[in-house]
């Protein structure tokens, strides 16, 4: 049986995966990020590598060597700082709705004009601001509450935190020609965040990469869509 390590993304918790529990003959572990569904926050500043050296501390808490990491959006960036640090510890990967790039001068600006907001007036502009962008226009009404709240359990701590190690993460694109495990890349078609155009990209450059369009789907394609995204892990998986 394969552990998968699920890892969120932002400003989000496990719950986000609550729907790949239907995937069987897998152990799934969802540890939440600091600051993020029943996590604490974190001390002080965190990198992408101080998120990732977390999860296989996840990993080493449970006696596990090895696992499928499938990361989504900033679970993406942090599953990238994990190949870094401890590529044997990596079987496979899922990247689900992310991207291999840095920020750019203006997406860090972005990022700290966020911080600013946070720290003026808490979490709840961030997912106004996000909430659209995560599912389509025509997900069901049910659906985006459960989103939003899935958001809201979001500490002002931890979301400041992730933001600023966003803003510094290093770039993964040189990383990419050299993973040798197999790697699923998923993407919904209408993700505005990061678009079929970034899963494209990283598809042709790591090496035997498959790569999966989810239609009717936006930034959280797993969610929008379990079925057809369930589908694609278990035949990866096979
Ligand atoms: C996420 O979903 O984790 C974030 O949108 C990623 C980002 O802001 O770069």
């Amino acid at each position: 049986m394969k552990t998968i390590l699920w890892i969120h993304g932002f400003p989000l918790s496990p719950d986000v995966f609550e729907k790949q529990l239907a995937i069987e003959n897998a152990l799934h572990l969802m540890p939440s990020l600091p600051g993020f569904g029943d996590s604490a926050p974190p001390d002080g500043p965190m990198s992408i590598d101080d998120y990732a050296a977390r999860m296989l501390s996840e990993l080493d808490r449970k006696g596990i060597d090895k696992a499928v990491f499938a990361g989504l959006s900033m679970g993406g960036y942090i599953c990238f700082a994990a190949l870094r640090l401890a590529p044997e510890r990596v079987e496979r990967l899922i990247l689900i709705d992310t991207r291999e790039t840095a920020d750019d001068d203006q997406g860090r600006q972005n990022r700290h004009a966020t911080i600013e907001k946070v720290r003026a007036g808490g979490t709840a502009p961030v997912v106004e601001a996000m909430l659209p962008k995560m599912l389509t226009r025509g997900a069901p009404e049910e659906m985006r509450e459960r989103v939003r709240s899935i958001m809201a359990s979001a500490s002002p701590a931890g979301t400041i935190a992730a933001l600023e190690a966003m803003a510094l993460r290093p770039d993964a694109s040189p990383q990419l020609a050299s993973i040798r495990v197999p790697v699923l890349i998923v993407v919904g078609e209408e993700d505005t965040i990061t678009p079929p155009a970034d899963a494209g990209r990283m598809a042709a450059a790591i090496p035997g990469a498959r790569l999966e369009r989810i239609p009717s789907a936006a930034h959280l394609s797993n969610y929008e869509q379990p079925q057809r995204f369930n589908a694609a892990v278990r035949e990866f998986l096979r």
